[in-house]
């Protein structure tokens, strides 16, 4: 075994309590692995139990969001249990109590769109484009989106994006309600809008966000879990396997 320690590929900074987590792995479009997953995971666990700070910024380097779950790691450690590393950080990321935002640049991928449901607030570039291929790859909607996304986008549009796998762009994320602005500089409008969430009381900002969230909080828990079972058993599928390695061969030809 090496001593090395893994180079992480989520940068962090703490800007006047306003901290700013980004994926940091471009050679790779973002894409998200296990150990991705973890330092996430354990970043939003500290963060929380910190009083300094106030508000947490997701952003992706280079101008992509994430090419989403790393495929690779479909298909080489694919989820067990609820104890694996994205089922974790996408409960920590619903249990969150502070202000969450968002800053997307360029593609955001499978969890890269799901992941912004569960966001309090979402600025976006013209260049962003959201996508949920999980239907595509012979998977099924997670973290919540299978309720999450219809209710934003209504049964009809939601359908149709999720059964077919396309993308969208910024405009009809904006037309969606996934966003609320588009900007030129996503990330200096996320900095600017959690700065002044920073500078409001806090025990307020955090119990205001416990009541937006409050009404279906339980029932979103209990449609993670029964995605994430259905999301299990999918990824060893045919279906999916096979999905997994023409994603594979493509990148090899
Ligand atoms: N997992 C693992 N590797 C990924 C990845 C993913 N989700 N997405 C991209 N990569 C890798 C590619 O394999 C390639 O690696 P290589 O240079 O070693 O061959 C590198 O990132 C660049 O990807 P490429 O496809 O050439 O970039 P692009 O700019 O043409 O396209 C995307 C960008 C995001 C549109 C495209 O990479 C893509 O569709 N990725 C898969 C998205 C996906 O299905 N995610 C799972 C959602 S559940």
């Amino acid at each position: 075994m090496s001593d090395i320690p893994e180079i992480s590929h989520i940068r962090s900074e703490n800007r006047g309590g306003v901290l700013i987590l980004t994926l940091d792995r471009i050679e790779k479009k973002n894409a998200i692995t296990s150990q991705m997953y973890r330092d996430l995971t354990a970043s939003l666990n500290s963060a929380a139990g910190d009083f300094g700070i106030r508000a947490v910024i997701i952003a992706g380097a280079s101008g992509i969001f994430t090419a989403g779950n790393d495929i690779f790691d479909f298909l080489n450690a694919p989820a067990q249990d609820e104890s694996a590393p994205g089922f974790q950080f996408l409960a920590a990321l619903h249990e969150f109590p502070k202000p969450l935002i968002a800053a997307v640049e360029g593609n955001a991928v499978g969890i890269g769109t799901t992941l912004l449901l569960h966001c309090d607030m979402v600025y976006a570039s013209l260049s962003a484009k959201f996508q949920m291929p999980f239907v595509s790859l012979g998977l099924v909607p997670e973290a919540g989106s299978s309720v999450l996304f219809p209710r934003l986008a209504g049964h009809a549009r939601a359908s149709e994006i999720l059964l077919t796998g396309r993308s969208f762009g910024a405009q009809e994320a904006l037309d969606i309600g996934l966003i609320n602005q588009i900007t030129d500089t996503p990330l200096a409008t996320a900095v600017e809008v959690a700065t002044i969430i920073s500078e409001q009381p806090p025990t307020s900002v955090i119990n205001t966000k416990a009541l937006l969230k409050s009404k279906d909080h339980m029932a979103i828990t209990q449609v993670m879990a029964a995605e994430g079972e259905l999301f299990r058993i999918a990824l060893e599928s045919d279906e999916a396997q096979s999905a997994f390695m023409k994603f594979m061969e493509k990148r090899k030809g």
